[in-house]
């Protein structure tokens, strides 16, 4: 079947097998009445519902003298595995909805950290909505139609499309390749690891705020590829950035893709293998304190850059943790010393609080209000 289940203790599109495309929309809430936020709210779970199972959130062929309820662009497609996952940014909890009290401590506009050169344009917003499908017309249909039952409420602040998974959330997925020609998501947190999930990815049961309780955080940050740059770089310089082999994926330490990655062993050189600058060496649980976080991003490009003439493309990272501090550590330690610092730009940073899943009846982020 291609329909995901749209209710659960956790939201679908995290622990989902990730899908081939996404469509990931942030929104500012203009309307200043707390009412209408739960309406919004409200209409975007009822919509929801139907997306997913590859239903129209109306009638398209309706009234002749009014505007379609639907717009249409998904009739006749499958559900192609659509989940939506809502989260809440910090901005959301001010004065305006009287929801100061409720904001979970953890949930703070990220720092600045090391590297950063980010475009406000593309950064932050009150409301985010990650739009997973193995079609790029079923996602885009999806966030469209939000937004569209959103008027009145909300306005879109950025919108990214990503073209390709660089994750692995199953054991049932092979590993895709990012658009620097490397495996991503040889090690990460797989649906089938419950304790990972349970201990790094879904906000605890005795942790509060309770209505985040089987939620977790979303850290999306949109990372520039310097192709150009990189294309010209040897081979053996970009297998030693990341610590693996380009093709096959493999660490420098092993020969499979899967083989364990050995941080301790030396060349005959007397070196590490694995640079002590190597991506996969900086990165991994073992050199942060054990902890790990659920990587979910998307390959993108939004064509060229017209100042440059080069490509605007790279990673859309996306990652979820039950706290987003373990990604700022992560990114403070990538950001000082990672050797992929040569090739790579952060121009896009935002932060949302993912309520847990919805049950019949039941809407989006209800325990919050
Ligand atoms: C591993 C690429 C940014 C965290 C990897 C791997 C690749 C990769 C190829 C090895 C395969 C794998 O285990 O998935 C990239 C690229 C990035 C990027 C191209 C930017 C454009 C980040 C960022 C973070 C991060 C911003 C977190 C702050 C990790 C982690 C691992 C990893 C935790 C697994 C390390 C291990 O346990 O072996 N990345 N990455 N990456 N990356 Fe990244």
């Amino acid at each position: 079947s291609d329909v995901v289940s749209f209710y659960g203790d956790h939201q679908a599109g995290i622990a989902t097998p990730a899908q081939e495309r996404m469509v990931f929309a942030s929104f500012d809430v203009t309307t200043t009445a707390r009412a209408d936020l739960v309406e919004l709210l409200k209409s975007w779970t009822e919509a929801g519902a139907h997306l997913v199972k590859g239903s129209p959130v109306g009638a398209v062929a309706g009234h002749p003298m009014a505007p379609p309820v639907d717009t249409g662009e998904a009739e006749g497609l499958a559900a192609a595995n659509l989940t939506l996952t809502v989260g809440f940014g910090p901005s959301l909890f001010d004065r305006r909805f009287g929801l100061e009290q409720r904001r979970p401590a953890a949930l703070r506009e990220l720092p600045a950290l090391p590297g950063d050169e980010l475009d406000p344009d593309r950064s932050g917003g009150d409301l985010c909505v990650q739009a997973c499908a193995d079609d790029a017309q079923v996602a885009f249909h999806a966030v469209r139609n939000l937004l569209r039952l959103g008027r009145g409420s909300v306005v879109m602040r950025w919108c990214q499309l990503g073209f390709g998974r660089t994750s692995t959330t199953s054991r049932s997925q092979s590993t895709p390749r990012n658009l620097m020609g490397f495996k991503d998501g040889t090690n990460n947190i797989r649906a089938e690891d419950t304790a990972d999930l349970s201990g790094f990815v879904w906000v605890g049961q005795g942790s509060e705020p309770a209505w985040m309780r089987g939620g977790t955080y979303l850290v999306a940050r949109r990372i520039r590829m310097l192709i150009e740059s990189w294309d010209r770089d040897r081979l053996e310089d970009q297998e030693a950035v990341f610590g693996r082999q380009k093709v096959g994926g493999g660490p420098l330490t092993g020969t499979n893709e899967h083989d364990k990655v050995d941080l301790a062993a030396k060349g005959p050189d007397g070196m590490p293998v694995i640079a002590t600058n190597a991506h996969i060496r900086l990165a991994a649980p073992s050199e942060n304190g054990g902890r790990k976080i659920l990587r979910r991003g998307y390959s993108f490009t939004d064509g060229m850059d017209p100042l440059t003439g080069q490509l605007d493309a790279g990673l859309f990272f996306v990652s979820f943790q039950n706290d987003p501090e373990t990604f700022v550590r992560l990114q403070r330690r990538l950001g000082a010393s990672d050797a992929l610092n040569e090739y790579i730009k952060h121009v896009g940073s935002a932060v949302f609080a993912c309520p847990p899943g919805v049950r019949p009846g039941g809407w989006w982020g209800q325990g919050l209000f």
